[in-house]
């Protein structure tokens, strides 16, 4: 596995990647749910590139970057594991030299939910992406669906920049209590953990509704705030209904709408997603 961290070094290594070039892009401190990005890349890549880089302009003034967790050693040393080829590990002046101006913002799609609650967080994302897209040129590029607006923003963007890269997408990789893994989860302490699956719990209380019939977008939003209430150290941002593309709210139900939402437990923001299946 080669580690880079300058550009000159990342385009070197880049020149003697044998193609399709897969890329991972991730803030790092990996878990299983990043892996399995890995592993897919893996199958029909002959080349993966992960890139590990706390983006700063996605957090928001009242998010903390600095505790977000970070541990590189551990990064490299899985990644290495299991078959990862190049490594990039940009430094924050190296995305964002001194005097930098130009930003990658999408219009509508970046708007509503995420968007509402972070102001500016698909903007650090986008820009961040097309960078990291700029520097790779990967043919492929993965990203997890616990992620869903950003999937959405990020395919948005990589076809308005006619970016001949196509996007990955893989399931959310869950606890055996159904709790999507982030690298968040660390913030939990034990009866927040076990709070914690309500998200899970919400959104698949709502799947069986609709499964059981209900059509009705206020219906399942309803059941999904309705479930997070009865949990005590839960509180719900917000819960959503919505076209997976454009996230618009739906008010008639139908196959492959998005079920999602952001939940506080504690003072951790959790969100977590399911796609409505037939
Ligand atoms: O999903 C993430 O970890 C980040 O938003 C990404 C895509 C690596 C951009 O910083």
């Amino acid at each position: 596995m080669i580690t880079v961290v300058s550009l000159q070094e990342l385009w070197e290594a880049r020149q003697d990647l044998p193609g399709p070039v897969g890329l991972i892009p991730t803030m790092g401190y990996l878990h299983e749910g990043h892996l399995i990005l890995v592993r897919q890349a893996l199958e029909t890549c002959a080349s993966v590139v992960v890139s590990i880089f706390v983006n700063p302009t996605q957090f928001g003034p009242a998010e903390d970057l600095e505790a977000y967790p970070r541990d590189i050693e551990r990064d490299l040393s899985v990644l290495k594991s299991v078959g990862t080829h190049l490594v990039w590990l940009p430094t924050p002046e190296i995305m964002y030299p001194a005097n930098f101006q130009t930003w990658v913002d999408t219009t509508d799609v970046s708007q509503p939910l995420e968007g509402s609650y972070r102001p500016g967080h698909f903007r650090g994302v986008t820009t961040v992406v097309t960078k990291l897209f700029n520097a790779v040129r990967p043919d492929r590029a993965y990203f997890g669906q616990k992620d869903a607006q950003q999937v959405a923003v990020v395919r948005q963007m990589t076809r308005d920049l006619s970016y001949p890269i196509e996007i990955e997408v893989v399931p959310t990789v869950r606890e055996s209590d159904g709790l999507a893994m982030s690298s968040r989860n660390t913030y939990l302490d034990e009866a927040q953990r076990e709070a914690a699956t309500v998200l899970y719990r919400a959104l698949r209380e709502a799947e069986s509704a609709y499964l059981q019939g209900e059509r009705r977008g206020d219906a399942l939003r309803r059941i999904m705030q309705d479930t997070i209430k009865a949990e005590p150290l839960a509180s719900a941002q917000y819960v959503s209904c919505a076209d997976r593309n454009t996230l618009h709210e739906i008010d008639l139900v139908t196959d492959g709408a998005l079920l999602s939402m952001a939940v506080y437990v504690g003072k951790t923001r959790l969100i977590d997603n399911w796609i409505l299946k037939p």
